[in-house]
């Protein structure tokens, strides 16, 4: 199991708002490089599945909606603690309390649509990759 890797997703929210290059820029800035990068869209059923840890929660319904809604940036990035440190570079979930100089900060607007994800484990990271990418696409 890697421990330098994680996943993120630019959200349909920050796509859709012009933020692709702003938030890429950020990543790359801070040390990340790209594994494995595309534009793709969820369906429905994608994004149950990928929230499906989520499903007895209220918002089920709303982020699977929300997610499958516009198209998303997916990327496999890496960096030495790589989840850990991704998660501090987008910030709390909710933008009201993200730290200055974080993605979620500078491009989120709300707890729902929030700019982007990020792996919460290395076990995380790995099945959300997978789920994104065939092994000849991670470089
Ligand atoms: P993320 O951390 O990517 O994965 C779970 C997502 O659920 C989270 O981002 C938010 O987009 C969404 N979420 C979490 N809490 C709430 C909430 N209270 N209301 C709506 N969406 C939420």
């Amino acid at each position: 199991m890697t421990t330098n890797r994680t996943f993120t997703m630019i959200k349909p929210d920050a796509v859709q708002n012009g933020h692709i290059g702003g938030i890429i820029n950020m990543i790359t800035e801070a040390g990340f490089k790209i594994i494995s990068m595309k534009l793709t869209q969820l369906t429905i059923t994608d994004a149950k599945k990928f929230y499906e840890v989520h499903a007895e929660r209220p918002f089920y319904g709303e982020l699977v909606e929300f997610m499958s809604r516009g198209p998303i940036v997916a990327a496999i990035l890496e960096k030495n603690n790589a989840v850990e440190d991704f998660r501090d570079l987008i910030g709390a979930t909710n933008p009201a309390d993200a730290a200055e100089g974080t993605i979620r900060k500078r491009y989120a607007t709300s707890i729902g649509e929030n700019a982007v994800h990020g792996s919460d484990s290395n076990e995380n990271a790995e099945l959300e990759g997978s789920f994104h990418f065939a092994g000849r696409e991670q470089f």
